[in-house]
């Protein structure tokens, strides 16, 4: 192996992730004293959080009655009866003071007239346990992940937080006593930095892009999860992906459910507006795995638009270009400029695509990374936590309602500081790391890096793409899920055939391509060989060959243990259907037939 020139670095935390989650992490770390790093391999204020659109889901009731149990409902049914109800009650409760804190933050909410926060209607949240639609996503127009993000970077900078930016995290240092950091390469040197630190916290984001059309940003390569996958840890209930209703069709771009929320409906080719007909309560404003599943039915049954019958219409054109510009102009832009549509005039084309990973990274309430040991299905690990989409906290089950995921990255940042709070002393000192400690970062990237395959990373990377968009899509058979596993085996082998060309370390995006798309297919084999294992239909995992939501066998989480050789070994534990107060607890109602 080549020597690589290596910088040393003590912290009582390092964050990995500079979206909405790892920033909120960042500056309550640096507030409860304890010296904190954020590692982060793109500038804050371009991670993907800053994509975000519609909204920040609380009970504040600004517009309408609203309260915590209701939200809380909503979240647990939207889960499909798969969610932490510990964990929901306290995103829920917290959701409130969340707001109102990032408000005093400065993030510019758009106001109702007499000056609250404004709010709209999203899928799945309901007044009074499923009455009727409530307004419950707090809105900065359509540009609220934006809003937040760039709010959260200031109060970092204002707490002078430590950032390393354009540091692309390879792997963490592990000892038998937890987790002891993380190695990182500077990008734009290539000097490798090892970072110590009593807490490493993952905040690395989604990994949407093991698809082929997703709304997520390039940089979703689920570099956190695979990064605890490596060190032995599991991922949890990663066969549930999120496709979004309203991708713009053939760009993939996020039209926000927002829109919906103004007023916006679905059409199909006869002009019908199809949702009244599958969710007559809530109709264009049901969940997200019930429209998208619901747009598949009516193309699959010839009832799509266009020339090839292969999407759906969003109308937002009789909302007026008032509306339109105040309200939605993100996405008037977006329709124009990925559609060439006027949306005050003509309909966007859309389809669902993949948005939201609901898996990730177990971890409790408090953000801490669960190991489930024999007896205890919530062991934790020391030293390592994990928050936002990279984690599996479990407020989303098999389903998450829009607007909760900002909601979740800001709460659970927050909790992550205040247990860090009481569980790393300050200033502790480091103890010597062994002499291998970083020998698994440094050996994946000198084997890359040395890589003279006949394969390029983007090859590979499309295989792999087109694989899981047709085998694990929105409906899945065990024929397709178990062809996926094959083709996905086969692909995920041919990584050992990659070849790297550029053998610079000046920022060698050859190489991080390389070093990302391990990580995806990491995500990509634990996501399809959980949802061939899973022989139900609960929230996005809709299973062509078995219908029903089957609470009897299926009502727990998958484990998946993923190894060097992309192979996958599955467990299940246990959903916490416990709350924390006790004040409320739901109970699922007879199974959904999809
Ligand atoms: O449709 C949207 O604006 C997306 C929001 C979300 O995923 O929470």
């Amino acid at each position: 192996m080549a020597a690589y020139n290596i910088v040393d670095h003590e912290y009582d935390v390092v964050v990995v992730g500079a979206g909405g989650a790892g920033l909120r992490a960042t500056f309550g770390m640096v507030q409860q004293g304890l010296k904190t790093a954020c590692i982060t391999k793109v500038f804050p204020t371009r991670s993907h959080t800053v994509a975000a659109q519609g909204g920040v889901a609380a009970s504040l009731g600004n517009i309408g009655e609203d309260n915590w149990a209701w939200h809380m409902y909503d979240t647990v049914k939207g889960s499909d009866w798969l969610g932490d109800q510990d964990a929901i009650e306290y995103m829920c409760r917290e959701a409130v003071p969340a707001i109102r804190e990032l408000e005093h933050y400065g993030v510019p909410f758009s106001r109702t007239p007499e000056g609250k926060i404004y709010q709209r209607p999203f899928g799945g949240h309901m007044r009074n346990f499923g009455e009727a639609p409530v307004q419950r996503a707090c809105a900065a127009a359509d540009r609220t992940g934006h809003a937040i993000l760039h709010t959260l970077y200031q109060q970092s900078l204002k707490y002078q937080a430590e950032f390393f930016i354009e540091y692309f995290s390879i792997d963490l240092m592990m000892d038998e006593s937890g987790c002891r950091g993380v190695v990182a390469i500077d990008m734009a040197t290539g000097t490798i930095h090892r970072f110590k630190a009593h807490m490493v916290v993952i905040a690395t984001g989604g990994y949407g892009r093991a698809y082929f059309s997703c709304t997520s940003a390039h940089t979703c390569t689920g570099d956190g999860n695979a990064m605890a996958a490596r060190v032995g840890l599991p991922l949890q209930d990663m066969e549930f992906v999120q496709f979004h209703p309203t991708g713009i069709y053939g760009a993939g771009v996020l039209i926000t459910e927002g829109s919906r929320g103004e007023g916006g409906y679905l059409t199909n080719a006869a002009g019908e507006r199809f949702m009244e007909r599958y969710a007559p309560t809530a109709k264009d404003l049901a969940s997200r795995d019930v429209v998208s599943r619901s747009m598949t039915m009516e193309i699959r049954e010839g009832r799509g638009v266009g020339a090839e019958k292969d999407h759906i219409f969003l109308h937002l054109e009789h909302l007026g270009p008032e509306v339109l510009h105040s309200r939605l102009p993100g996405i008037t832009e977006s329709a124009k400029i990925f559609a060439g549509v006027d949306a005050t005039k003509q309909p966007i084309p859309v389809l669902p695509t993949v948005h939201y990973n609901m898996g990730g990274i177990p971890t409790n309430y408090m953000a801490e990374v669960v190991r489930p040991q024999a007896g205890n299905p919530d062991a934790t690990i020391p030293g390592l936590m994990a928050i936002g989409e990279a984690a599996c906290v479990s407020v989303h089950g098999a389903n998450r309602l829009g607007a909760n995921s900002l909601l979740d990255l800001v709460v659970f940042g927050r909790a992550a500081a205040l247990r860090a709070k009481d569980i790393v002393k300050k200033g502790e000192k480091h103890r010597a790391l062994s002499k291998s400690a970083s020998d698994l970062a440094l050996s994946r990237l000198d084997r890359l890096r040395n890589a003279n395959g006949s394969m390029t990373t983007a090859q590979i990377r499309k295989n792999m793409q087109r694989t899981m968009q047709t085998d694990a899509a929105v409906f899945r058979t065990t024929k397709s899920l178990q062809e996926g596993i094959g083709k996905l085996s086969q692909i995920a082998a041919s990584i050992k055939d990659i070849k790297v060309s550029d053998r610079s370390l000046v920022f060698n995006t050859d190489l991080l391509e390389a070093l990302e798309l391990e990580n995806l297919m990491t995500c990509a084999v634990a996501t399809i060989t959980g949802a061939e294992a899973r022989h139900e239909s609960r929230g996005a995992h809709a299973h062509e060959d078995f219908p029903n939501r089957d609470d009897e066998n299926w009502s727990k989480h998958t484990i998946a243990y993923v190894d060097d050789q992309y192979k996958v070994k599955l467990d299940y534990r246990p959903v916490h259907k416990y709350t924390l107060t006790n004040e409320v607890q739901y109970i699922p109602p007879k199974a959904r037939v999809y």
